[in-house]
Order: structure tokens, then C-alpha cells, then sequence
């Protein structure tokens, strides 16, 4: 398995340009089964998740070609479609349960496996099946597969209250509703910019959508969705991370692509830690306001709350802050993993529940140290790059689920950060 060795070293300074949204493209990719016509997406990210969407699509009898370095995704579903996911693909990736509302929509059955554990939780997915139950589906469990069917053949449109605001149920039954007969309602409905992205091509396929990035959708059915050429968002979780490297490094840096909006409760915690924020006319400049970062108190919440994918990377830049934070994990119940990895480093963390005390060390060490998921491991890249010495990351191929070209885009900066092959 391939490792990252960084240096801690000096200030970072120049541009990093900001990739499309892994969590959006993830979503707009099975959007191509509600359609017989062709969807073509733009500023894809080139990322391991994208080839097994790419594989889990293929698998159910569409057609995924990429172009310009994958940056481009043409997709096409015309033909007769296989409606069972394979645990094989699924079990790789969460993210492949979006094709049970769009397999369902269109062909009124869908067999799709339950993903299983995963590193950060048990992330179930009744809010998702609940939901298509009032939709009219039957839905049961068997052989670790969900087995729904639509009664009738097709879809109601129903009015459905989220218990919690889930993001992948959200895009879910918005994509099952855009097919279903009648018109239905999500309340409680998850406002993430990716949401609206789905929206937003759905809309130029033909769908009827309104209230989107509100707690409040309402979808008209229609008989059919055409195609569409689509720009995927910019990743704001991606952006997020390579901010905070001149605020943990110091220097200056430019995110390209980069927007406030898309990051409103982040910035603002980053204003309260010192570190300057401006928009510029391509992107955003992050840099340190007076060499010191302070301590800041942060608590995961759904959008535009502060995110939980970015709560590792933030720990990484409260280790060396002036006084304690706390950070409270309100969306996952295991997600401190990075916290022991940071401990070998040097910082000062405790954790209790959902609940982290970081106390701000001068400087953290360099030591080797395993990347347990994907936000965990860039935290720990962010860390190791203001760290005295040479740190070793284990277990990246996590990194290559969410990050393309890490090492490139760091090192373009100033960071002495290297990927060694496993021979
Ligand atoms: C998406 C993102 C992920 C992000 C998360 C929260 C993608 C591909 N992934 O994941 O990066 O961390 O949003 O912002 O977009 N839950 C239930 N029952 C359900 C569904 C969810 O209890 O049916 C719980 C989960 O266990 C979790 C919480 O709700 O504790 C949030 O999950 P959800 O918003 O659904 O996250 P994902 O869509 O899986």
C-alpha cells in the first residue's frame, strides 16, 4: 500500500485550484437512470468513489464513458437496465445506495445491497426506505438486499417529514419523485449546496422542483426526464481542507473556484481562530492574521452549519491554537478516529463521546501514522505539514476516494510532501 511522507516545513504560498464536488457528482451520476437520454457532466473530480460509481452504474446497464482526463463524464442509460446493485460495488461505497430511487422510479423494482459498516458509523438508511414506503413502495430485507416494489407498478407522490435532515435521502426521494405520479413533499429536507446542484440538473432534464437548499421541497411527477449537460459545483469540502493549510502552515494562499457561501459557518470559525478569509476575483485568499491561532469552539450541524467532513481537518489546526476547544460531532457517533493519530504527533486531545477537549500544543512531531477514513487522513496531511520533522501516513488509498492530485496541489504550494509506490 502506497504512504505519504511529509516534512514539516516553512510557509506555503501560491494558488490551489479547487475541483468539482465528489458528494455532488456521486449524486448526479445515477440521476442518468432516470433518463433515456444522454447526461453529460462537466468539472468532474478524478477520484476512486467516481470509478466505483462508474462501475456500480455500468453493472445496471449504462453507459459511462469519460473525456478531457475524466474531467468529463458522458453518461446514457437507453437500453434495457439490470435493477440490482451487487454487494461487491456497493459494499465499497455508501454513496452507492443514491441508485435505489432512480432504479425504483423507472422501472418500479430495485434490488440494491445494503452497504454495510463503515469506519464513522452505523449510517443506516430507514429514512430513505420510510419514505419510499409512503411512496408506495414494499420494501423488505432479505440476503442483505433491499427488495422494493412499487405497488402498481409506479410511484405516489406523498408528503414525507425527515426525521433528520439526511443528505442522501434527500437526494433520494427527490430523484425517486421526479418520476412518481402526483407531487411530493419532503420537509425536514437537507439544504447542502449538492442538493441544489441535484436539483438544478434535474430541473434541466425536465424535472418539476421547487424549495430546494430550503427545509422544504416539493416535486411535480412527470412522465419523462430528457438529457442535459450539467457543471458540477465546486467541492466545498475540498476547498475547506487547502484552507486550512496557510492557516496551519502560515503564508498566504489562493483557492480557485473558491466561494464564501458554500462555506459560510466555516469561515466564520476560521475569523474567530485569526485567520483572514477574502474573495478575490477567482477564488478566495486565506492567511493567518497575526501569526497566532486562537482557540474556537466548533459543533458539527447538517448545512449551513458547520460540516462534519471537515471536522478532522479543523482538529488539526486547534492542536497548535492559543488556549482549549471543544468540538462536538453531532452527525456521526464515531468520528474521532484521527484523535489517537494526532495524540502520536503531540497534541493534547481527550475525547468522551461525541465530544473532543483539544488543548493547544506550541508544536507537533512528526511520527508515522494511519489514516483510518478520508477526512481523517487529509487531517492528518494538514497536521504533518506545520509538524517539526517527518511524518508518514499509512493507508492512503482512503485519500484517493476524495482528493485528486493531493500531493501535486500541495507540493505547487510549497509543502514538502511526497507519495511513495508500494512496490
Ligand atoms: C453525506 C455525505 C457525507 C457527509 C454526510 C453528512 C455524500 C456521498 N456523502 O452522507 O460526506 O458526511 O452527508 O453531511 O454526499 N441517517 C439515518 N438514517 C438514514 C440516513 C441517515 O439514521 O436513513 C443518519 C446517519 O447514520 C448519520 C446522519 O443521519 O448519522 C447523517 O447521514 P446523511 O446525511 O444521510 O449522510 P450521507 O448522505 O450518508
Amino acid at each position: 500500500m502506497d504512504s505519504i511522507v511529509v516534512k514539516g516545513g516553512g510557509a506555503l504560498s501560491g494558488q490551489i485550484p479547487i475541483a468539482g464536488a465528489k458528494n455532488a457528482c456521486l449524486t448526479l451520476m445515477p440521476a442518468t437512470l432516470l433518463s433515456e437520454e444522454p447526461l453529460t457532466l462537466t468539472n468532474a473530480p478524478r477520484l476512486s468513489d467516481i470509478r466505483t460509481m462508474t462501475e456500480l452504474l455500468r453493472s445496471l446497464g449504462a453507459e459511462v464513458s469519460t473525456m478531457q482526463e475524466g474531467k468529463v463524464l458522458a453518461l446514457s442509460c437507453h437500453g434495457a437496465i439490470n435493477t440490482r446493485a451487487e454487494y461487491d460495488i456497493v459494499r465499497k461505497m455508501r454513496a452507492s445506495n443514491l441508485v435505489l430511487g432512480p432504479l425504483l422510479a423507472r422501472e418500479g423494482h430495485a434490488q440494491v445491497s445494503l452497504p454495510g459498516g463503515c469506519a464513522i458509523g452505523a449510517r443506516p438508511m430507514d429514512i430513505h426506505t420510510d419514505s419510499l414506503a409512503l411512496m408506495g413502495a414494499e420494501i423488505d430485507l432479505r440476503d442483505g438486499y433491499l427488495h422494493a416494489k412499487a405497488q402498481g407498478g409506479s410511484l405516489k407522490g406523498a408528503v414525507i417529514d425527515f426525521p433528520f435532515a439526511s443528505v442522501g435521502a434527500t437526494e433520494n426521494i427527490m430523484m425517486a419523485a421526479t418520476l412518481a405520479k402526483g407531487t411530493t413533499v419532503i420537509n425536514n429536507a437537507a439544504r447542502e449546496p449538492e442538493i441544489v446542484d441535484l436539483a438544478d440538473c434535474l430541473r434541466a432534464m425536465g424535472a418539476q422542483i421547487d424549495g430546494d437548499g430550503t427545509s422544504r421541497i416539493e416535486i411535480q411527477g412527470v412522465d419523462r426526464l430528457g438529457g442535459a449537460t450539467h457543471r458540477v459545483v465546486t467541492d466545498r469540502i475540498e476547498l475547506g481542507t487547502y484552507m486550512l493549510a496557510p492557516a496551519i502552515c502560515g503564508g498566504e494562499v489562493e483557492l480557485l473556484g473558491g466561494r464564501i457561501n458554500l462555506l459560510q459557518a466555516f469561515c466564520e470559525k476560521l475569523d474567530a481562530a485569526g485567520i483572514d478569509v477574502t474573495e478575490t476575483e477567482n477564488g478566495l485568499k486565506v492567511a493567518r492574521r497575526n501569526g497566532v491561532i486562537s482557540a474556537v469552539d466548533v459543533t458539527t450541524e447538517p448545512f449551513p452549519g458547520f460540516p462534519t467532513d471537515l471536522q478532522a481537518q479543523m482538529m488539526a489546526l486547534l492542536c497548535t491554537a492559543d488556549g482549549t476547544s471543544v468540538l462536538e460531532e453531532k452527525i456521526f457517533e464515531n468520528r474521532f478516529m484521527h484523535a489517537p493519530e494526532l495524540i502520536r504527533m503531540g497534541a493534547d486531545i481527550e475525547v468522551h463521546g461525541g465530544t473532543a477537549t483539544v488543548t493547544g500544543v506550541k508544536k507537533l512531531k512528526g511520527a508515522p501514522v494511519m489514516a483510518t477514513d478520508l477526512r481523517a487522513s487529509v487531517s492528518l496531511i494538514l497536521a504533518a505539514m506545520a509538524a517539526e520533522g517527518e511524518t508518514r501516513v499509512n493507508r492512503v488509498y482512503h485519500l484517493d476516494r476524495g482528493y485528486e492530485h493531493v500531493v501535486a496541489k500541495l507540493r505547487g504550494v510549497g509543502a514538502n510532501i511526497e507519495r511513495i509506490k508500494e512496490q
